[in-house]
């Protein structure tokens, strides 16, 4: 059986049951595409794929099953969520990340070509920038990724550079900051067993009664405390509809690089008082020694997004970012 909705367009969404996937999946029901979702569920959650949303079970790398969903569907493009995202791992385990991120990646576009489907918008990274030289960081930044995380990354992006070269086949790559913040009415949110960013990991510890860490309070910034950019959930679903826009348009470049990031920077004491403010409570913490590698300051430029997307971050402060993740973190339906 072939499923095509009249003048529909259909979104491959693989990794689309994971935290950032399953919002781009809402995000583009409501512009109006059929997403179809692929999820191995190693880290993503069933219950996070809306209801009606076709939902395969499965890994990027069974050529079979994604033989049988080209088929099925007339696919017009393809996102990808679909990695390994924990940067320690990737240290210890760097087999299991260019397995997984780079590998199994080449294979999914290999199955793409097979059916013709060309279109392909990448969830990609600031950790491929690695130590910034300068500030903010836009995309011309030198790569110079500082794990096998943000270097697998980066080569999938070489990848998708050589093959929209070579073949008829165009890539976006979206460079997502600090992805953070829940859905303001309560549907979604980041619900990841071992958290990996700074903001889960503070709800954690604030419901566990265990003491934050803070790597580093001497650094060059006005408290002391690291700067990064914390960007909502929602805006970068909606940069995902917008570049997607971009790449169905005939004029389209065949490869193109986005930030996407607040373009505002927010130092981890100021996250803490943030949620000391929500919780209406004091949240402990305490200063411990930097980590190797963690830079003092890190601000995406989006001036790219901006003007040729249209894009404009709406929920990507700190007050939204922190109350939406705190109401989700208390509330979680999965
Ligand atoms: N969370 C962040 O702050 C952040 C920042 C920058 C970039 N990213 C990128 O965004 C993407 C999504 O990240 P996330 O935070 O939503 O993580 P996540 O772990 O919630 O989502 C990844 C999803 O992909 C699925 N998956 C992984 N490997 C698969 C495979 N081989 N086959 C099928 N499904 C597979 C997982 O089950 C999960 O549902 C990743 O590519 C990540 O590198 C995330």
């Amino acid at each position: 059986m072939s499923f095509i909705i009249g003048g529909v367009k259909m979104i491959f969404v693989v990794g689309g049951a994971g935290y950032i996937g399953s919002f781009t999946v809402r995000c583009l029901m409501e512009a109006g595409y059929q997403p179809v979702v692929l999820d191995n569920l190693s880290t993503g959650k069933r219950e996070a794929v809306p209801d009606g949303v076709p939902f395969h079970e499965g890994d990027i790398a069974d050529r079979s099953l994604l033989d049988t969903i080209f088929r099925q569907y007339r696919i017009d493009a393809v996102m990808h969520f679909a990695a390994k995202i924990k940067v320690g791992e990737s240290v210890e385990r760097p087999d299991l990340y260019y397995g997984n991120n780079l590998q199994k990646a080449i294979a999914l576009l290999d199955a793409m070509r097979a059916h013709g489907c060309d279109r392909f918008i990448l969830s990609s990274t600031a950790a491929v920038y690695g130590e910034p030289q300068y500030l903010p960081v836009d995309e011309n930044h030198p790569a110079n990724p500082i794990n096998p995380y943000g270097r697998s990354k980066l080569m999938l992006e070489t990848v998708l550079r050589d093959y929209s070269a070579a073949f008829p086949f165009k890539a976006i790559v979206l460079r997502y900051f600090n992805a953070a913040g829940a859905d303001p009415e309560g549907n979604g949110g980041e619900s990841q067993e071992v958290k990996q960013n700074f903001i889960p990991i503070m709800l954690h510890n604030l419901e566990k009664g265990i003491i934050t860490d803070v790597f580093g309070g001497d650094w060059e910034t006005p408290d002391g405390t690291p700067i990064r950019d914390y960007v909502h959930i929602v805006d970068i679903a909606a940069g995902h509809s917008l570049a997607l826009k971009a790449i169905m348009a005939d004029t389209a470049k065949s490869f193109d690089i986005f930030n996407l990031g607040a373009g505002v920077g927010s130092s981890v004491k100021e996250a803490l008082d943030v949620l000391a403010a929500v919780a209406g409570k004091p949240v402990p913490y305490r200063i411990v020694g930097r980590r190797a590698g963690d830079p003092g300051k890190l601000v995406a430029s989006n001036v790219k997004a901006a003007q040729e997307l249209g894009w404009k971050p709406k929920y990507s402060n700190l007050k939204t970012i922190i109350s939406t993740a705190y109401q989700w973190h208390f509330n979680r339906k999965y």
